[in-house]
C-alpha cells in the first residue's frame, strides 16, 4: 500500500446531457490517493479524512504545483505514421497516397517497426496517454512488434493490423485470406492479455472488399472480446468513392453494417459527414464514434458535428489521429476540440472537455468501470501534473481563479512538459527527467 497526498481532479460523471455540472467530477485541493499491492485504488479524498486503517502506509507527499488526474485515452491513432506527422498539402485521399502509403509499407521491416513503435508509446507515456486504440500497418510482424512494445512499457493498449486487400499500393495489400489470416493469428496470440486487446481493423471501406468485410465481421462473432476499428466519412471525396464502390449500400455505415461490424466494442474514427439515418444507425447499434480534430483540420476534412452526435445519443471519445493529426498531446486534443465546437457556435467548458480525454474515452472503449477516473475501485492509471511546468503556464496559473481556469490553463497552453510522472495499476511507467 502506498498513499499519494496530492491535489486531484477526476471527473466522475458524462457532464454531457445537462448544463449542471454538479457531480460530474471531483477537486480535493489536499487529497489522498492510496494505491493497494495490486494497483488497485483502495481509496480517494480528502486528506484530513484519511481513515485510520490507511494512516499507517508510507506517504509519498507531492509538491502543492502538483494535480493528479486520470491518464488520458487517445481512441484513435496510426502508431506507423509517427514519424510522418506534418507532411502537408493534399486532403485525405491524396495524403494517403502521397505521404501515407509509402511510410507504411517500411513496416515490412520488424527492425524498422519496432524503432518505431518505441518510439510511439515512449510519446504516448511522455504525453499522458495511458490507454490507446491503435492502428498498425497490414503487417502481422509489425503488429505484434507493436503489440510488445506496449507491453514492455506496461501500459494500456489496443491493437490492430490493418485489413487491405485493395486500392492501395502492392506493398499494403494482402490478398483476401492472407489478411483473415494474419488477423486471426494474432487475435489468438494478443487476445487474452491482462491489458492489451485487440482490434480487428479493417482500414476502412475503400481499401477492402465486400468479402474482406464480411471475414471481419465473422471474428468479431468468434471473438466478441475483441474492438473493432475503422474509419468513416471522414471527407467528403472519401464518402463518394465509397457510394461508387459499394453501389448496394444504404450509405457509408450501412457498408459496416451489412459486414456485421457494428457494436458497443466497434470504434469508427470520425464521422465527420454522417446523415441523420447513419447517425441513427450507429447510436441503435452503440456503435462509438472518435472525435480527431487535430486531423480533421490538419486535413479540411470538416467540423465535426458533435452536437447532432450527441443527441442521437452515440457515445464520443477523443482521439490524435497521428500522423493526420499533428500531435500526440490530448492537452492539444481537448484545446482543438474546443475550437471546432466555437467555430460552431457552442463553447465546451474544461470539463466536458476532461472527461471526453479520460472517463469518456475510458466508456466509448469499454473499459470505464476499469479506468479513466480515481475512484476507490478502479485500476490505479494516473498522472501526475507540473502546474509551473513553463513559465507561462505558472504565471496564468498564478492568476487562475477558479478550478475551470487552471484546466483551462492546461489544455490551452500545456503541452507534454506537463506530465510529470505516469502510473498504471500504481506501477510508474513514466518519469519525466
Ligand atoms: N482513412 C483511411 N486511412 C486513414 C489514415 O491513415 N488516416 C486518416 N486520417 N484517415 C484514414
Ligand atoms: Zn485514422
Amino acid at each position: 500500500m502506498v498513499v499519494y497526498r496530492s491535489a486531484i481532479f477526476t471527473p466522475l460523471a458524462d457532464p454531457f446531457p445537462s448544463t449542471e455540472l454538479e457531480g460530474t467530477y471531483r477537486h480535493l485541493d489536499d487529497g489522498y490517493l492510496v494505491v493497494d499491492d495490486r494497483g488497485s485504488i483502495a481509496g480517494v479524498g480528502p486528506w484530513d479524512s484519511l481513515p485510520d486503517h490507511h494512516r499507517d502506509h508510507p506517504v509519498v507527499r507531492l509538491s502543492p504545483d502538483r494535480l493528479i488526474s486520470p491518464g488520458f485515452v487517445d481512441a484513435h491513432l496510426h502508431g506507423p505514421q509517427l514519424e510522418m506527422i506534418g507532411s502537408y498539402g493534399g486532403h485525405l485521399l491524396e495524403w494517403l497516397n502521397r505521404y501515407t502509403f509509402p511510410t507504411e509499407m517500411k513496416f515490412a521491416d520488424p527492425e524498422y517497426a519496432r524503432n518505431v513503435s518505441a518510439g510511439l508509446f515512449d510519446e504516448l507515456l511522455r504525453n499522458g496517454t495511458l490507454l490507446t486504440l491503435v492502428f498498425s500497418t497490414s503487417h502481422t510482424e509489425a503488429t505484434n512488434v507493436l503489440f510488445e512494445e506496449a507491453e514492455r512499457r506496461g501500459m494500456r493498449a489496443i491493437i490492430g493490423k490493418a485489413m487491405m486487400d485493395r486500392n492501395a499500393p502492392a506493398g499494403l495489400i494482402e490478398s483476401t485470406e492472407d489478411s483473415y489470416r494474419g488477423t486471426l493469428e494474432l487475435l489468438k496470440r494478443w487476445g487474452h492479455h491482462e491489458i492489451l486487446r485487440y482490434a480487428i481493423s479493417p482500414r476502412f471501406a475503400p481499401t477492402a472488399t465486400q468479402k474482406l468485410l464480411h471475414l471481419a465481421g465473422e471474428l468479431r462473432q468468434e471473438f466478441p472480446e475483441a474492438y473493432v476499428h475503422t474509419h468513416v466519412s471522414e471527407n467528403l471525396s472519401e464518402v463518394f468513392w465509397v457510394k461508387q464502390l459499394f453501389p448496394d449500400a444504404e450509405n457509408y455505415v450501412d457498408v459496416y453494417d451489412q459486414a456485421g461490424l457494428l457494436g458497443e466494442r466497434t470504434i469508427l474514427a470520425h464521422g465527420v459527414h454522417l446523415s441523420d439515418e447513419e447517425l441513427r444507425t450507429v447510436a441503435e447499434s452503440k456503435t462509438r464514434i472518435c472525435h480527431c480534430p487535430n486531423s480533421n483540420l490538419f486535413l479540411g476534412s470538416g467540423l465535426f458535428p458533435l452536437k447532432s452526435v450527441l443527441r442521437a445519443g452515440i457515445t464520443v471519445a477523443l482521439g490524435s489521429d497521428i500522423g493526420a493529426g499533428t500531435t500526440p498531446s490530448m492537452l492539444n486534443a481537448m484545446a482543438d476540440a474546443y475550437k471546432v465546437q466555437q467555430v460552431q457556435g457552442i463553447s465546451l467548458s474544461p470539463f466536458h472537455l476532461w472527461y471526453l480525454a479520460t472517463l469518456g474515452g475510458a466508456r466509448a472503449l469499454s473499459l470505464g468501470d476499469t479506468t479513466g477516473s480515481i475512484e476507490e475501485g478502479k485500476e490505479a492509471d494516473f498522472i501526475v501534473l507540473d502546474l509551473s511546468a513553463t513559465p507561462l503556464l505558472r504565471r496564468r496559473i498564478a492568476s487562475a481563479g477558479a478550478l475551470e481556469d487552471m484546466l483551462a490553463a492546461l489544455i490551452f497552453i500545456g503541452d507534454d512538459r506537463v506530465v510529470d510522472r505516469a502510473f498504471v495499476r500504481g506501477r510508474e511507467v513514466y518519469a519525466r527527467g
